[in-house]
Formats: C-alpha cells, structure tokens, sequence
C-alpha cells in the first residue's frame, strides 16, 4: 500500500466504521433519482446509498426499502423530510422497522422525533446549517452530522460549503461529520477530510450515473452544463419565503418568478393566505423536479443540480465514479505528503 492510499485509509477510517462501508462516500438523497436502483449501486460499490424519502406516500417507500434489501445486502440510509405531511407515517414504519440509518433533512428536527429515534437503535444523522445548531443537534444526541453548502444541488442554505466547514469541523468533534455541496472530485473530498470531516456526500455526480434513473435529457443537460448555469432562485416578496433551490436556468425557473409574483398578487389581494403560497411554492419544486428528472421536460420541469455540474463530463458507472473519487483523492495526498516531506 502506498503513502496515499495509507493516508486516506486513515482519514477515511472514522467513517467507515460509524457507516459500516468500505468508503465514507454517499450518495446524497435526490428526490425521484435516490431509488432503490442508484441507491443499491453505490452501496454495492462500497459507498453508502440514501434513498429519498420525499413525501411519498407510505406504501411506495415501504417497497422501495425492501427492493433496496433486495438488491443489496450493505448498509443504506432513508433521508426523511422534516416538513413534508407525510413525514410521521415514514418515521412510525423506519422506528418499528428499526432501520439502522435514518437522515433527517429539511430544517431543523422536531426534538419529539430525535428523542423517539434515540429510544430505538437506529442511528441518526441529521443536516446541520451552522455551529449553534451542530452543537445543540450532538446534545440533542444526534449521532452524526451532515453540513451543506450553497453550492449544493437542489434545496440550498446561505453559506457555502467551505465556510461551513472552517466553522463546524474544528469545534464539533464529538461525532462523525460529512461535507457535502461542491464536491465534484476527490481533491475537495480530501482536503475536508484533512478539515476534520469523517466523508463526503455527492448529489449532483451520482445524479448523472448509468445506474440513476434520471431522464437521459436530465442526464444530457447535466453533463452540457457549466458552473455557471446551476443557480439558486431569489425571494421576491418576504411574504412569500423561498427556500432557494439550485438548478439549472431554463422556462421552469422563469416559470418560478412568474409563479411566484401571482402569488404576492393573490395575497395582496387577501385571496390565499401566506401557509398556502408557501405550499404553492413547494409544490412548483416536487413536480418540476419530476418533470425534469423523470418525464425528461428540460425546457419546462427543474433541472436541479450543484455548481459541481461542471466536473460531470459523461454519464459514468457509479463503480467509475467511487474509483475515480478515491483515485484522485490518493493522488492528491501523495502530492501533499511529497509537498511538505523534508528535502
Ligand atoms: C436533483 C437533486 C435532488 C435533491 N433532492 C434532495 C432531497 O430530496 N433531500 C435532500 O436531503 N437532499 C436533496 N438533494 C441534495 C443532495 O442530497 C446532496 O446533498 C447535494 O446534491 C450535494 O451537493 P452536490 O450536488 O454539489 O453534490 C438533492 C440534490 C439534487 C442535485
């Protein structure tokens, strides 16, 4: 074994063992894309898999957990959504199931819900946007975080990833932390793990995998796009908050604006009240993300996807995809190591 792959070996080692796999890497929950499929293939890989909740109804995530079992036998998350209705029925299945790893996302948890999971023994990991909440989740007895950047993919905080990192990684050591938002190689992946962090999670890369079931136009313009071309939409009226979303510019996101003044129109106009424009909102962005990603309407549906857009140059098996993340993470630690060795 070389001096790098020793060395990521090593940086890798506490994630490993808190996840149970080969590599810390996963596979980011993607709404309609993080199926049993995707999901079963980064963990075969050696990655950790997370399907996507959502707000499907109960049923469907029933079978599509059991088709995840069914398809492999290594460790996987269920990424649950805070704020969507459906939310208590999947967490009443995941706790009498007693699912090894549940993820909570979309805003801060209900404490009721982290103190339920702490009775079973299922492990929790939860989205953390600062260093006051990252301490206040690991009291609640959270067991691992998750910190994400603004140069995510999809539902965005404000701060970008690498501040987030520099804030949360040197103060919060009581439990394993993975990176995620910008990641598109194994060159950031490694310099968070010499941050502090235990892993990386990627949205955007494994959204383009052969295994993703994502629309081949979706896929097509993914891999078209630059940087530049992933942008988050903007909050017109504070009466009608929008969590911003990252994804692709195209007549679904100036579809948003338009949707968006209506609504300011409506509530002005005393005809909808702020809870139901929210919702509105919220609905834009489920439905388009499917329109996108599963009927393959570019132009109309959102295309959502990270700045690290710009690193996906083909449509890649999640097995290259892992190699590749660990090759150039290896290859980076051997230039550090030879970079700062003694002459
Ligand atoms: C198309 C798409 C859909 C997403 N849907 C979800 C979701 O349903 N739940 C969630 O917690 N995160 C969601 N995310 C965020 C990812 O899980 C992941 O954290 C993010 O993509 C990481 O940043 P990256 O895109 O730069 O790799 C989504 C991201 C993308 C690109």
């Amino acid at each position: 074994m070389g001096n790098g792959e020793k060395a990521l070996e090593k940086l890798f080692r506490r994630g490993k063992d808190f996840l149970g796999v080969e590599y810390p890497i996963l596979g980011g929950a993607m709404s309609w894309i993080s199926e049993a499929g995707l999901v079963s293939a980064i963990s075969n890989e050696g990655g950790f898999g997370v399907l996507a909740g959502g707000n499907m109804p109960v049923e469907l995530l029933i079978e599509e957990i059991k088709k995840t079992f069914d398809l492999t036998d290594k460790p996987f998350g269920v990424n649950l959504i805070t704020i969507t209705p459906n939310f208590r029925k999947h967490l009443e299945y995941i706790l009498k199931e007693e699912f090894p790893f549940i993820i909570f996302a979309g805003g801060l948890p209900p404490r009721d819900a982290i103190t339920r999971v702490k009775q079973t023994s299922c492990k929790l990991i939860c989205f953390a946007p600062n260093l006051n909440i990252s301490k206040k989740l690991v009291k609640m007895g959270v067991d691992a975080l998750i910190i994400e950047g603004h140069e995510a993919g999809g539902h965005i905080g404000p701060v970008s990833t690498s501040v987030l990192a520099e804030e949360i990684l040197p103060a919060v050591k009581e439990v394993p932390i993975f990176v995620a938002g910008g990641i598109g190689s194994g060159i950031s992946m490694v310099h968070y793990l010499l941050m502090g962090a235990s892993g990386v999670q990627l949205g955007t890369r494994f959204a383009v995998a052969e295994e993703s079931p994502a629309h081949p136009n979706f896929k097509e313009a993914l891999i078209k796009a630059s940087s530049k071309d992933a942008v988050p939409t903007a909050q017109f009226d504070p009466r009608v908050p929008v969590i911003p979303v990252r994804a692709i510019v195209n007549e679904g996101t100036r579809d948003f604006v338009t949707l968006q003044l209506g609504l300011v129109a409506q509530l002005e106009r005393e005809a909808m009240t702020a809870k139901e424009a929210a919702e509105k909102l919220e609905e834009f962005w489920i439905g388009g993300l499917r329109k996108a990603a599963i009927e393959g309407d570019v132009e109309r549906g959102s295309i959502m996807a990270g700045q690290s857009v710009g690193m996906v140059n083909r449509v890649m098996p999640v097995k290259e995809i892992i190699e590749e993340l660990v090759e150039q993470g290896t290859k980076e630690l051997e230039r550090i190591i030879e970079l700062v060795a003694e002459e």
